[in-house]
């Protein structure tokens, strides 16, 4: 019987979360689930806490729900631990929007110098994380949503020695759904291979008779002719169509938040559009959110509702279950997830996470090997790895150079006086957050 605790219990997420188990409840032996909390989410994890346990009631499931503000407490003898929590909640969000978009420059959750801040609040609060792990419960995995993805899992096994963390991601579901779509066919009559890092992977489809289809699906889904099937479902991109030439010199299918790189004066361009109007992400998550827990307050609520599926999140459980279910069974089952690179992308250290298509076994991902990635895959790729790098290293450090570093590397913050004035407003504003810096 296996014990999984979930921190940031409190997200609106949750549901999409307890659904996945309910789902998969043959091949996950659950005999508790945590859900841990802060202060600031109390209310929020107690409204949809009851609507956890109305699901699983409705599912006639033994599952005892727990709700509670002490992690230590929920972290004894767990098996598995699944992070959604947001440092700072929505208000924080709305900084690392608000703050570069006044400067002129790209305000988002995982991109920009919004990005970073993200990760200089949550990588702190991972290792202390993974601090009580070691002592509490030192044999569990460590699934990690919490943003951004691909840096926290990538602090946890290299700052926290935590070998098993595994990040995980809903954009790469998004893109399957897509491809099956436009050549007809059901995700196991394809297969799929990604590469790249969490929000910046690129991939490549084949069919069962071995044919591969990326050329194909390039063309039906960025030709210009054909641009109403560009959608990958994401519903916190703006869907600008990428450049059809581009696309097809790199010969591989990019994700959707490869538009603020190959995309970046558009993309901001619409990002300060929609700040103009006050209407930032954070903003229209906020409203979005707010209706979310009317209808879970509810007490005849217990199923997802439909409205979940407005955030950018949506089917993020399945990634979540599918995975601790592959572990639990060492099913082998391909699945796209942020883990250490081991040489599969050769172009990259071997010891930095990637966002890859592997084998998930008991004892963790196994990484298909990819190979070597084309000039123009390459050189972005390894730069905004080092950035990442650099990112985690101030977070750790609370190094002021380093900062600057990480913002001179991003391609979306030109260096100069710009960067020292957003990366100083962006620390004054957070600094409650910040206790490195
Ligand atoms: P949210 O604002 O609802 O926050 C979730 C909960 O985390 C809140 O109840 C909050 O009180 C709690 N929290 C904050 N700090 C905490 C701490 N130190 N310990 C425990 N709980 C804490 O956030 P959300 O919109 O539900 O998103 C949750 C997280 O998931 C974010 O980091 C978001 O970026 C991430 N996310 C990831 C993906 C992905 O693809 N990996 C997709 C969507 C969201
Ligand atoms: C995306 C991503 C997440 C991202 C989120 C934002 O699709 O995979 O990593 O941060 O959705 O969703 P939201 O609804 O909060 O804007
Ligand atoms: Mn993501
Ligand atoms: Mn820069």
């Amino acid at each position: 019987k296996i014990k999984i605790v979930t921190i940031g219990g409190g997200s609106s997420y949750t549901p999409e979360l307890i659904e996945g188990l309910i789902l998969r409840k043959d091949q996950l032996p659950i005999a508790e689930l945590w859900l841990v909390d802060i202060d600031d989410g109390a209310e929020k994890m107690e409204i949809v806490g009851n609507m956890a346990k109305r699901m699983i009631a409705a599912a006639k499931l033994d599952w005892q729900v727990h709700l509670t503000l002490n992690r230590r407490e929920a972290l004894k003898n767990a098996d598995y631990v699944t992070t959604q929590f947001r440092v700072g909640l929505l208000d924080a969000r709305l900084k690392d929007e608000v703050i570069p978009l006044a400067n002129g420059l790209m305000g988002q959750e995982t991109n920009g110098a919004g990005g970073i801040f993200k990760a200089f609040r949550t990588i702190p609060v991972i290792l202390d994380i993974i601090d009580d792990m070691r002592e509490l419960c030192p044999n569990a995995w460590l699934v990690d949503f919490t943003n951004p993805a691909g840096m926290v899992t990538e602090a946890a096994i290299k700052y926290g020695k935590w070998e098993k963390t595994v990040g995980l991601c809903n954009v790469p579901f998004g893109h399957i759904t897509q491809a099956c779509k436009v050549l007809g066919k059901e995700e196991k009559d394809l297969y799929f291979k990604f590469a790249g890092l969490n929000h910046f992977h690129w991939h490549r489809v084949w069919d069962q008779q071995g044919n591969e289809r990326t050329a194909e699906l390039i063309e039906k889904i960025y030709s210009p002719e054909q641009q109403e099937r560009t959608d990958e479902g994401l519903k916190n991109i703006h869907q600008i169509p990428f450049y059809f030439d581009q696309v097809k010199h790199l010969g591989l299918l990019p994700c959707g938040y490869h538009r603020y790189y190959y995309l970046q004066e558009p993309m901001l361009a619409h990002a300060v559009e929609e700040f103009a109007r006050y209407e930032t992400r954070a903003e229209v998550v906020k409203k979005t959110e707010a209706r979310l827990f009317e209808l879970y307050k509810d007490v005849n609520l217990n199923y997802k509702p439909e409205e979940l599926s407005q955030r950018g999140g949506a089917h993020y459980s399945d990634a979540a279950c599918d995975l601790i279910a592959s572990i639990q069974n060492n099913s082998g089952k391909l699945m796209v997830v942020s883990t250490r690179n081991n040489g599969a992308i050769a172009d990259l250290p071997f010891d930095c996470v990637v966002e890859i298509t592997a084998a998930i076994t008991s004892h963790g991902p196994e990484p298909l090997r990819w190979g070597a990635l084309p000039p123009a895959a390459r050189g972005m790729i390894q730069l905004m790895k080092a950035m990442e790098e650099t990112v985690i290293d101030a977070a750790v450090t609370g190094d002021y150079g380093a900062a600057l570093h990480a913002f001179t590397i991003n391609p979306l913050i030109p260096a100069g006086e710009t960067a020292v004035k957003v990366l100083d407003a962006l620390l004054y504003a957070h600094k409650a957050y910040l206790p490195r810096f």
